[in-house]
């Protein structure tokens, strides 16, 4: 299976909106093992299909040492935050860059699996955080514009000097 390739900031694709999956078929599933593989092989613990340009809603996310836990959600919806919990994040979007983030610190939401059933679960810790910050893709949002503006204008000149260098 191939490596998908992942968008980085500031790309604008990042900032699309992407559309609620209508069918599980073989296309998605074909989508979700990729992205899993592009996830593990980067590596990283989470990844949301906006990503690597595909704007549909479908997140993978391991956050187990052993990486052994693989979860795959479509058409994750938050239905209940609570508490408040400060997190240093970064993302595969933006190589590098880390910062602390605010969010919730539990959270409880629906999504469906790759059978196409719909579950509901519950996460905190660092599994929250991460499935937070991945369905913020899906709506377009980058972790980096919780940061202040200075922050996200030394981020983005950052990223587009390290882009021509590697050109
Ligand atoms: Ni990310």
């Amino acid at each position: 299976m191939p490596l998908l390739k992942i968008l980085h900031y500031p790309d604008p694709r990042l900032h699309k909106v992407a559309k609620p999956i209508l069918h599980v078929d073989e296309e998605i599933r074909r989508l979700a093992a990729d992205m899993a593989e592009t996830m593990y092989a980067a590596p990283g613990i989470g990844l949301a299909a906006t990503q690597v340009d595909r704007h549909v809603r479908l997140i993978v996310v391991d956050v187990s040492e052993e990486k052994n836990r693989l979860m795959t959600l479509i058409n994750p919806r938050i239905t209940h935050k609570e508490g408040e919990a400060v997190r240093e994040e970064g993302c595969l979007s933006v190589p590098g860059i880390y910062d602390k983030v605010t969010r919730a610190e539990r959270i409880r939401l629906e999504a469906m699996n790759l059978d196409g059933q719909i579950f509901q679960m519950e996460a905190e810790g660092l599994l929250g955080v991460c499935i937070q910050h991945e369905i913020d893709h899906l709506d377009g949002k980058v972790f980096v514009e919780y940061l202040s503006r200075l922050k996200q204008n030394r981020i983005r000149s950052k990223l587009l000097k390290q882009e021509r260098e590697a050109m």
